[in-house]
């Protein structure tokens, strides 16, 4: 099966290039044993664009990346780059891709491994079995509000500032996609915010309440605060099903809930945008909940299996193939059953393996899967 669907893939930083490399060889596996192919595009992101262009996103990559299918990303981010002027910084590279592709429902899943039971750092009865997605809204909120600045309050002393501002609009589409999300999983929406403080988090519930009257038949609607929520998360993490909560909370409360999973090496995302109604394209990019991990870059030992699990959310969500998506979900679920391991997930009696000898692995078993 030919096909001119175009992957746009932006490795990044850090181990961004060694884990999307790795999982470009299973798109190499998949031309070569079932006859999938796609364009390939790639292009520089964050730190490396920086380097290269002065810029953590070229206008040209943009568009390329805005004409293509969907989007393999990798991380951005590093110590080298600590000292560069705001605007420049990796990170908005990221934040640039997020906001010009509108990309404001960020699905981060959180599930156990059976096999990994033993890495969470919690007791296994409290994490066996786990299966939650937090569903962050990923472009508006503290991240990108106005009014934001540093500005001058006399010669000695200075004020920071940012804004958390949500409208009506904005909770609602997230808030569909909760009501989306859990229909085809158990039919429970938390909504998360801390309305007993904020003012975006008194509309945010009162939006969430009006929603759920008028769009919410057959979902199960709970409202927490924030902290209550990160407290939950690690006292009986099974009691979720879908999480919904605005880009602040979202950003900590996904690194929280991906380490009741054992590992963050482990955990992928999918950030989606809406569906254009005239074209019917739906914006949307892939990435690992890891992050850059600039401490083990460059060193060949971080876990692929976060970049690889985010090929098989673009797979089904992008690009409609579920048998594809399946297979290697199937054969990531092998590959820790038995085998080596990265550092990150590491067990005893087990061999130690870097990122290629893991993905060797996979590979051996997708390998398994099909013949
Ligand atoms: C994430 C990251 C980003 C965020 C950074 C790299 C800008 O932490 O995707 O969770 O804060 O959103
Ligand atoms: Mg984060």
């Amino acid at each position: 099966m030919s096909s001119n669907r175009t992957l746009m893939v932006l490795p990044g930083d850090g181990v961004g290039p060694e884990v999307v490399n790795e999982t470009l060889r299973v798109v190499d596996w998949l031309a070569k044993n079932k006859n999938i192919n796609f364009n390939i595009k790639e292009g520089l992101v964050g730190g490396a664009s920086f380097d290269k262009f002065g810029t953590p996103l070229s206008d040209e990559t943009l568009a390329d990346t805005m004409d293509a299918d969907a989007v393999l990303f990798g991380a951005v981010g590093g110590p080298k780059y600590d000292g560069v002027e705001f605007e420049k910084r990796p990170e908005n590279g990221l934040l640039r891709l997020r906001k010009e592709m509108d990309l404001f429902a960020n699905l981060r899943p959180a599930m156990v491994f059976p096999a990994l039971v033993d890495a969470s750092s919690l007791k296994p009865e409290i994490i066996s079995g786990l299966d939650i997605l937090i569903l962050r809204e990923l472009t508006g909120g503290i991240y990108f509000a106005e009014p934001r600045g540093i500005d001058e309050i006399n010669a000695e002393q200075k004020k920071g500032y940012d804004t958390n501002l949500y409208t009506t609009p904005e909770i609602e589409r997230i808030g569909r996609v909760a009501f989306d999300m859990a229909r085809a999983r158990n039919g429970k929406v938390t909504s998360v915010e801390k309305a007993n403080v904020m003012m975006s988090g008194v509309l945010w519930r009162e939006v969430m309440i009006n929603l759920h009257k008028k769009e919410g038949a057959g979902i199960d609607i709970n409202h927490m605060y924030a902290d209550n929520c990160a407290m939950q998360l690690v006292r009986d993490p099974n009691q979720f099903d879908v999480i919904v909560t605005d880009n602040l909370f979202g950003d900590i409360l996904s690194d929280c809930a991906a380490m009741l999973t054992g590992s963050l090496g482990m955990l992928p995302s999918a950030s989606l945008g809406s569906v254009d109604k005239n074209t019917g394209k739906r914006y949307a990019m892939y990435e690992p909940v890891h992050g850059s991990a600039p401490d083990i870059a460059g060193k060949g030992l971080a876990n692929p299996l976060a970049e690889l699990l985010s090929l098989s959310m673009l797979f089904r969500y992008s690009f409609d193939m579920k048998e594809e998506a399946d297979l290697i979900d199937k054969a990531v679920s092998k590959a820790l059953d038995a085998g080596p391991r990265t550092p990150d997930i590491m067990a005893k009696g087990r061999e130690k393996v870097g990122t290629t000898g893991m993905m060797d692995l996979v590979i051996h078993k997708l390998e398994e899967l099909t013949n």
